[in-house]
């Protein structure tokens, strides 16, 4: 591979990275934190938003899309992954000083500006948490600018919770609602049982519903009993706001592989409000 020059700003090309290290996170899902080997291309690819994703190749194997699950405002560059098959096997098997490479960021991530002066709502089931943990964190660094913020997070069992650290480190934060369910407990488990949308049911939870956004990502079973609920609460279609996933291959509108009607996932996503997918005719 041509190793670009450090005022190369083609984004079409992707960019030698370095594996600093691997973190499991849960069964078969891991955070691989990296950084790319022309401290410029890190620059210049740290302008990125919450929401937006990149092309992850595994030389000799493939690429794929992955969210970015860092906020800007953090230092650290990383992907958490699920391995399902070859190439996603193939980052999991790199080790510390590997090489592979990342092109991006595409997409067009959440707009986080637009929601200041709002209450955010986010709800997040299993590795939901992956895109939405950049906006949580880029909220609580920007935290003057909005109103009330809560996080609803639900897995099936306790073993499943990602970002350990980060969420016990929310848990601890004032003014900021953090509210953890596993759809099973288990013997040390002392928190909330049930699907996520029972935490919007608990005594002390107020979901405001005027001049709020709420951001949904999970599972499809997940993602249509929340909407649901969210509803019912009264939401409006425009005020919720998620990301869908497609097959992508070019991931910068060439292809056509993500087409979902009149939209490409890859540039016109992959953050759509649920009133964007329902017009594009998205049986979620
Ligand atoms: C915008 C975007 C962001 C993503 N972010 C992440 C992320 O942060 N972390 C993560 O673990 N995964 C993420 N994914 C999914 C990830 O890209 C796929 O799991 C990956 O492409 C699988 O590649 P593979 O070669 O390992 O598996 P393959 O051999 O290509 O596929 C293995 C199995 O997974 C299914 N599959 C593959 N890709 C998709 C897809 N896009 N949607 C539904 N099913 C699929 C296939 O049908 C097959 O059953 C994202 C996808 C998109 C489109
Ligand atoms: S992935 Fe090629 S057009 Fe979207």
């Amino acid at each position: 591979m041509t190793q670009p020059s450090s005022n190369d700003k083609n984004i079409y090309l992707p960019k030698v990275a370095i594996l600093d290290r691997v973190q499991d996170e849960i069964q078969e899902v891991k955070t691989f934190f990296w950084h790319f080997e022309n401290p410029a291309d890190q620059e210049e690819f740290k302008k990125f938003r919450p929401g937006q994703f990149a092309q992850v190749s595994i030389f000799s194997q493939g690429e794929f899309p992955a969210s970015l699950p860092p906020s800007p405002t953090e230092k650290e560059t990383f992907f958490t992954v699920r391995t399902v098959g070859s190439v996603t096997s193939g980052l999991h098997q790199l080790k510390a000083g590997d090489k592979f490479a990342v092109r991006g960021p595409y997409g067009n991530g959440f707009p986080m500006e637009q929601y200041y002066g709002r209450n955010l709502v986010f709800v997040a089931g299993g590795i939901g948490l992956i895109p939405l943990r950049s906006c949580i964190i880029y909220a609580l660094a920007n935290r003057d600018r909005y109103k009330k913020i809560q996080v609803f997070y639900g897995s099936r069992s306790p073993r499943e919770l990602m970002y350990t650290q980060n969420l016990r480190e929310w848990e601890k934060i004032e003014g900021f609602e953090f509210y953890t369910t596993v759809d099973r407990g288990d013997a040390d488990w002392k928190g909330n049982v049930g699907v996520v949308g029972s935490l919007f049911k608990k005594p002390d939870v107020k979901v405001p519903v005027e001049n709020t956004t709420a951001f949904v990502c999970g599972p499809p079973i997940m993602f249509r009993f929340v909407i649901k609920d969210l509803k019912d609460m009264g939401f409006h279609d425009r005020d919720i706001v998620s990301t869908l996933e497609r097959y992508m291959k070019c991931g910068v509108g060439k292809c056509g592989h993500c087409c979902i009607g009149m939209a490409y996932v890859c540039t016109d996503g992959p953050v759509f409000t649920y009133e964007q997918i329902k017009k594009l005719g998205e049986d979620i």
